[in-house]
């Protein structure tokens, strides 16, 4: 099994790409040959300040190897180190249609949202970013990709590109299958919707405590006084969170108190903090003693470049036989 994901470098790491994404990601690290990428050719869609990505590229390497990333049993680099993606792309975009794009929610949602000339502000990147995509997931062979739910549309472009490519030259490229862990599909932010960088809603991995506290306590709860049965306690989003931090009979027993009426969601939050504080203290740790080693972490990700690039090659070189430019 060849398992591959990517993360972009665009903000600090927040919980929900950590239970969508990294930690299944972690876990599956013991079940197969793991690929995993800091995705830094994407976030040029998006982010135009040079420090910015260079920063935050670091970061994401550093949040991984904190989280659990263990460089003996994946490989991890950076996306620009191994450029025969960016030549796959080119291959792979000349039998993808124009439709398949138009119809991906990462660019239909930033043109829904953009009104008259802004709409120009949507570049060809973040239009042809599904390509990109597939050729980082085809140019490794992967058969699984761990993915939150909002990135399975572009699995399934993936799959397509490499279904359409297969048939017009001949048997080349692997078809991928997604990962996507349905309890962690989605993990609300503190205000209800997705917690998504863009939504100004995280609750980071790493970050002040102080601030962290804050952003917990104020998660948005409905107006209901504490005395008040609440039927629907599932759906709070502080027991929603809970469920992922916390052990579960812990967090069915709040779950059972909102139901039961007389607790405040004040009392709810501070356990929320106290449980999530916990449960990262060892990657804090962790984390603090790589920020002390960056030569290792940069060499991490030199030496993941090359066994990387090793495996691009073979594909890429496959893909240029196949298609009659060798
Ligand atoms: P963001 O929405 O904050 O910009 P990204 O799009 O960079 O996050 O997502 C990186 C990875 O984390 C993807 O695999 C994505 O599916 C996953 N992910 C992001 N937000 C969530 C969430 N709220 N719940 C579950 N998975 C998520
Ligand atoms: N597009 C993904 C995201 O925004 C990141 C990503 C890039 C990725 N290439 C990938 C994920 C390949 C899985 C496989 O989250």
């Amino acid at each position: 099994m060849r398992i591959l994901s990517g993360i972009q470098p665009s903000g600090a790491l927040h919980i929900g790409n950590y239970f969508g994404m990294m930690k299944p990601a972690i876990e599956l690290q013991e079940r197969g040959e793991a690929y995993y990428f800091i995705a830094n050719y994407h976030s040029m869609t998006s982010l135009f300040d040079p420090e910015e990505r260079r920063k935050n590229s670091l970061d994401v390497a550093l949040d991984f190897l904190a989280c659990g990333l263990d460089p003996e049993k994946s490989v991890f680099w950076k996306q620009s180190d191994v450029p025969e993606v960016t030549e796959l792309t080119w291959l792979l975009s000349t039998l993808t249609p124009m439709g398949l794009l138009e119809r991906c929610h990462s660019y239909k949602d930033k043109m829904a949202k953009l009104s008259g000339g802004d709409k120009e502000k949507v570049n060809h990147g973040l239009f042809a970013y599904p390509v990109l995509m597939a050729a980082d997931i085809l140019a490794f062979d992967s058969t699984l990709v761990p993915v939150g739910k909002d990135q399975k549309q572009h699995l399934e472009v993936a799959r397509d590109i490499a279904n359409k490519f297969n048939n017009q030259y001949g048997e080349t490229f692997v078809i991928p299958e997604p990962e996507i862990r349905e309890s962690v599909a989605t993990v609300p932010g503190t205000d209800g919707q997705k917690m998504s960088k863009s939504y100004g809603n995280t609750v980071e991995i790493f970050g002040e405590e102080k601030k962290l506290r804050k952003k917990i306590m104020k998660i948005v709860m409905d107006s209901r006084p504490p005395e008040e049965p609440k039927p629907d306690a599932e759906k709070n989003n502080a027991v929603q969170l809970l469920k992922l931090v916390a052990p579960e009979d812990v967090a069915k027993d709040w779950e059972d108190r909102l139901r039961a009426g007389g607790t405040g969601y004040g009392d709810l939050k501070k356990a929320l903090f106290e449980h999530y504080w916990a449960y990262f203290e060892e990657p804090r740790n962790k984390r603090a003693e790589l920020e002390q080693n960056l030569d290792y972490v940069n060499q991490v990700l030199k030496s993941g470049a090359e066994k990387a690039r090793e495996v691009a090659r073979q594909a890429l070189d496959r893909a240029k036989k196949a298609s009659g430019l060798d």
